[in-house]
């Protein structure tokens, strides 16, 4: 089945059950600095899931775009991709799993025509306070699952949170049990005799691959607490993710998702130019789904406004592109470095009717490919000219190279085996454990402070947010829209469109607009509204996204007189005079054309 039809039967199908559409949330998070990526369909829908009333009421289903970076050392083999499209329907504290398991066994065997006798399921077995969930047993039993496929996994398995089991879960973060189903390629793939689980019993979440899971649903009913226990939350909530890829390669029985049309136009155009054919040599093959899988997921993100940079979402992009081209190296593709702006129509023409912007941003993305994969090229002539220099190459001196000149460990080893020296891996992946160790801080640090745990000085900086972007607009110049956003527990910040360094004067206007506001103990409430009217009043909105009918507007100051209007989530404070004094600490570039400031709430 092609992949644009299994995206509208699933969306029908929720639709006919009562599920209102919402459209995809962007690449990046808005007024979610958690994390870098949207990376799950529940990720924008965090607060609903908690219990604030979704204006569009509490069935909702829709098509994700997502990014794991995580998993981009994994792609590569036939199933691993770091963007992907997640299909996801939820229940905001509405039917549960009595509904949910019938639901997406009726959609994969009937819509799907999946045969039962190929589908596995897994269930909850239970940890500590929290029972096996034996309920879900007996719905797959009543639906004709046999004992023999139902297998049970703790929380390693079988608990979706966002950042996984309960103990990694960070307060403030909702998660829980989960059931999945798997599909069976065939018992040929586990005995291949080149899999390395070929003397080991097989099972679904076994990674083998010959299974493969194509659907989740989680049933969200926790919440991570301060004193690291679970509570149960006050709505009981379904969160159901499945892989669109992995969807569309059960119908076509193939364990490869880059054999799917939503690849095949691009691993064609790769076969035009390099001349090699995909599925013919193991290691060419790999290196056309790594380029494409990067590729796309750049395409993906450019088109969502993200730019080739040294920081945060920009570095992710930057390290995609990067790969891409060293992997073409494999292929033959060693001069020609724009090759991949080539990439940029096949992906258009596959995404372009269920995300417009693809097309839209086509021209741009392909100028800023080529621009991007032209720098490489020149930092790998320095990054060279660097190696000859050297009497002898170490894995520290291979890891310097990776965050220098962006040269993965594979690119250097092969410079190196040529050169007749040898280099010591252990010693390179030692240094680099320790870079992820300092990212997993910095990522924990960012979860501690961030809006999911709700608590009061992050709410307070969140409210001052909109305080900040409505005195820019007011003071210096009404087109600044925001960027890009960030707020911890200790300082918010904001990136914005603006040619040229705010003056100190300027600087200090906006302070004082902001304590003003402070002063006047303004209102903040929430209003839900039809997206039009949102537009109409002149509600603070991202310029070419997709909202749903209906939205959120918080208001700073009465709703005929508003300071500031604008589409969030929430949370924020009820009125601002408790917000303390505004102080901005910091102003400073964040690449062609944004400005970015740093800011602090003290006490008054
Ligand atoms: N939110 C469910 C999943 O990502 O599988």
């Amino acid at each position: 089945m092609k992949s644009a039809e299994v995206r509208r039967k699933y969306i029908e199908f929720f639709k006919k059950r009562g599920h209102v559409e919402i459209p995809s949330a962007p690449l990046v998070p808005e007024n979610d600095p958690t994390t870098l990526f949207t990376s799950s369909g529940m990720q924008p829908l965090i607060p609903y899931l908690l219990g604030q009333p979704h204006p569009l009421g509490k069935r909702l289903v829709n098509s994700q775009k997502s990014f794991r970076s995580q998993d981009i050392e994994e792609v590569g083999n036939n199933r691993h991709t770091t963007f992907f499209e997640m299909l996801g329907n939820w229940s905001l504290g509405d039917y549960f799993k009595k509904e949910q398991l019938p639901w997406i066994f009726e959609f994969l065997t009937k819509e799907l025509e999946l045969p039962k006798g190929k589908l596995y399921v897994s269930v909850f077995e239970g940890t500590g306070d929290i029972p096996r969930d034996e309920e879900s047993v007996r719905i797959w039993k009543n639906l004709d699952v046999p004992d023999e496929r139902i297998f049970f996994y703790g929380v390693n398995k079988n608990w979706w949170s966002r950042s996984g089991e309960p103990e990694h879960m960070p307060p403030g973060e909702p998660g829980g049990p989960d059931s999945e189903v798997f599909y069976d390629f065939g018992e040929e793939l586990k005995l291949h005799e080149k899999s390395p689980w070929k003397n080991e019993k097989c099972h679904p979440n076994c990674d083998c691959g010959r299974f493969m899971e194509i659907a989740n649903s989680v049933f969200m009913q926790y919440q991570k607490q301060a004193d690291g226990t679970l509570k149960e939350l006050t709505q009981k909530n379904v969160d159901f993710g499945g892989g669109l890829e992995r969807m569309v390669a059960a119908t076509e029985d193939t364990s490869d998702v880059f054999t799917t049309d939503l690849f095949t136009s691009m691993y064609r155009y790769i076969e035009v130019l390099s001349g090699k054919r995909y599925g013919e040599n193991q290691e060419e093959t790999r290196a056309m789904r790594i380029i494409m899988d990067h590729i796309r997921a750049a395409v993906m993100m450019m088109a969502d406004g993200v730019l080739p940079s040294n920081k945060m979402q920009g570095y992710v992009l930057r390290r995609l592109i990067r790969r891409a081209l060293f992997y073409g190296r494999t292929l033959g593709l060693l001069k020609d470095w724009n090759y991949i702006g080539q990439l940029v129509e096949p992906i258009a023409q596959i995404y372009g009717n269920a995300y417009p912007e693809v097309v839209t941003k086509a021209g741009e993305i392909t100028l800023l490919l080529d621009e991007e994969a032209m720098r490489f090229g020149r930092s790998l002539d320095k990054g060279l000219a660097e190696i000859e220099k050297l009497p002898k190459l170490d894995g520290k001196i291979a890891f310097q190279l990776y965050e220098t000149y962006g040269f993965p460990w594979e690119m250097t080893e092969e410079i190196v085996r040529r050169n007749g020296q040898q280099i010591n891996r252990a010693q390179f992946e030692a240094e680099f454990e320790k870079h992820k160790a300092v990212s997993r801080t910095a990522a924990a640090g960012m979860f501690k402070g961030g809006l999911a745990d709700y608590s009061e000085e992050t709410t307070k900086l969140h409210t001052a947010h909109h305080l900040l972007l409505a005195s820019l607009q007011k003071v210096v110049d009404p087109n600044i829209k925001q960027r890009g956003s960030n707020i911890t527990a200790e300082r918010l910040r904001m990136d914005f469109n603006f040619a040229r360094k705010l003056s100190d004067e300027e600087i200090k206007k906006v302070e004082v607009l902001v304590n003003q506001t402070i002063k006047e103990n303004l209102s903040v409430t929430r209003v839900e509204m039809d997206c039009t009217d949102a537009e109409k009043i002149g509600a603070q909105m991202e310029f070419g996204h997709k909202y749903p009918d209906r939205v959120s507007i918080y208001f700073v100051g009465p709703q005929d007189k508003f300071f500031s209007a604008e589409f969030c989530g929430g949370p924020h404070v009820e009125h601002t005079g408790i917000l303390g004094h505004f102080k901005i600490i910091k102003e400073e570039s964040a690449g062609m054309g944004i400005r970015r400031i740093y800011a602090i709430l003290e006490v008054a």
